[in-house]
């Protein structure tokens, strides 16, 4: 189900990555689910993706735009954002104000004005960017918390254009959300779009509750996956819509003669050890040190897990310029060499530590190779490494130890060990009941797991928004995700 008419998606990267080497500017797809679910839909309805190149000052390389938007089928319209609003539209407010309330780490918020001030100008820019790239009839899909405000302002300027928005990442709890100074302004700005995705039913009751206590007229209609609210005589739709991956392209992957070849040397340089494995965004959300403590609790209380397993930590660098994004680097740094101190011996370190990105074929290598994803993040709006891991195992013999936490808990609960991040004790002995988890047992786990994220992936998820935004009445939503 796609929309009748033109699409424009509007995020705050453009899919793609602009960098400069020696010979000058080059540019390539963004790696994310999101670019592959929506060239497809853009390429097929004729439509325009609105974003930032992800730097600033990097106006000559904007003809390698054009190039692109060629190739693609679907057009590229960049917003320029200058150092400053750089610093305080997406360091500031994005990553200092709203990402740390919502995935609960309200202490780390700095709630300066100049941040504020900054994210509605930005809003502006984007909503300016929308407004100018043709089409009057296109539908509007805003992606994530940087831009909320974005549907508002196309109101404001007078666009008729039907505008939806989903949230990646959790949404708060209402006594968390309530300490936002903007709390007031931002409800109102999100029930502007006719409709607002969440990534599951929790985020959706969330941002209920806080409605009903800040705006108590508007009141909710129906149930099931996707229900509506009635305000000043509008209706606006709110839906649980779980994002997932490209299922079969992992598969596709994860069978191909280059990753097997590379899953045989990971596994020989493993020397018959069991990778225990963990790949996140360098982000406090993610839970990382609470993680290689349970791992630390888990080698002192079970000794034969020395020498045996080996957990493999790889940390994708991210949001550097936030300072507390580096002192967690420091942390996390210490932490692995000194629990490598404790327990290494000849041959043996009991944490493998790598601060880059893998390449596609080399992430699914790893999945492949593991005994065990360890997914455990605090807070986590869905966590697609969940997702990915489950796909790539082909041969359904990993177990995913999966935080009650993560979004991906809701659908994958049936097949995962499900943790509490935050105790120690409790991770420590489920890692070790996860390794002894007899095969049978792995097996029906994972393929329960891989099933769910087979009939849910990414497509569907691109198609159960666009039917919510465009189905007449809501009794023809489809009722489940599982
Ligand atoms: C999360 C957010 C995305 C964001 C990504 C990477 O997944 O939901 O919107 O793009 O992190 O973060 P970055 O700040 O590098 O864009």
């Amino acid at each position: 189900m796609t929309p009748a008419k033109g699409l424009i998606v509007v995020s705050n990267r453009l899919p793609v990555v602009l960098s400069r080497n020696e010979d000058g500017w080059g540019i390539t797809t963004g790696a994310g689910g999101l670019v592959s679910a929506m060239a497809p839909v853009l390429r097929d309805r004729g439509g325009t993706w609105v974003g930032w190149t992800g730097a600033s000052g990097e106006h000559e390389a904007e003809s390698l735009l054009g190039e692109f938007s060629r190739e693609a089928g679907y057009s590229l319209k960049p917003v320029r954002l200058e150092k400053e609003d750089v610093a305080d539209f997406y360091y500031g407010f994005a990553n200092e104000v709203i990402w740390p309330l919502f995935h609960d780490f309200q202490s780390l918020c700095n709630f300066f004005p100049k941040y504020w001030k900054s994210y509605l100008r930005v809003n502006e820019l984007y909503a300016r960017a929308v407004m100018d790239s043709g089409d009057p009839e296109a539908y509007v899909w805003v992606h994530d918390y940087h831009l909320m405000h974005v549907g508002e302002m196309l109101k404001s300027m007078g666009s008729r254009r039907r505008a939806g928005f989903f949230l990646h990442i959790p949404f708060p709890p209402m006594d968390n959300y309530l300490k936002l100074p903007w709390r007031r302004r931002l409800l109102s700005a999100l029930l502007e779009y006719d409709l607002v995705g969440f990534q599951t039913y929790r985020d959706r009751r969330n941002f209920m509750q806080s409605v009903q206590v800040l705006l108590p007229h508007v009141k909710p209609q129906g149930r099931g996956p996707v229900i509506e609210l009635l305000l000043d005589g509008r209706k606006v739709r709110l839906g649980a819509f779980p994002i997932s991956i490209d299922y079969r392209s992992f598969v596709r992957t994860a069978r191909s003669p280059a990753v097997s070849g590379r899953v045989n040397e990971l596994k020989s340089a493993m020397d018959g050890r069991r990778m225990l494995l963990a790949v996140d965004r360098l982000d406090y959300s993610k839970g990382i040190t609470f993680r290689l403590e349970a791992f630390r609790e888990a080698l002192e209380k079970y000794p034969g897990l020395r020498g045996n397993v080996t957990l493999m930590q790889i940390m994708v660098p991210s949001r550097q310029e936030v300072p507390r994004y580096n002192a967690l680097k420091q942390e996390i740094e210490r932490l692995v060499g000194e629990i490598n101190g404790l327990f290494s011996r000849p041959g043996w370190n009991p944490v493998q530590y790598q601060y880059r990105s893998l390449g596609r074929e080399e992430l699914v290598a790893y999945y492949r190779a593991a005994s065990m994803a360890i997914v455990t993040p605090l807070r986590d709006g869905m966590n697609l490494v969940a997702k990915e891991y489950c796909a790539c195992n082909v041969n359904r013999r990993g177990v995913l130890l999966l935080s009650e936490f993560a979004g991906a808990a809701a659908q994958l609960q049936n097949g995962a060990v499900l943790v509490n991040p935050f105790d120690r004790e409790g991770m420590a002995q489920s890692i070790k009941e996860a390794l002894d988890m007899p095969a049978e047992e792995a097996r029906r786990r994972m393929d329960r797991m891989r099933d769910v994220i087979r009939k849910n992936d990414i497509f569907r998820w691109v198609d159960m928004f666009l039917l919510a935004a465009f189905s007449r009445h809501l009794d023809d939503f489809p009722p489940t995700y599982a």
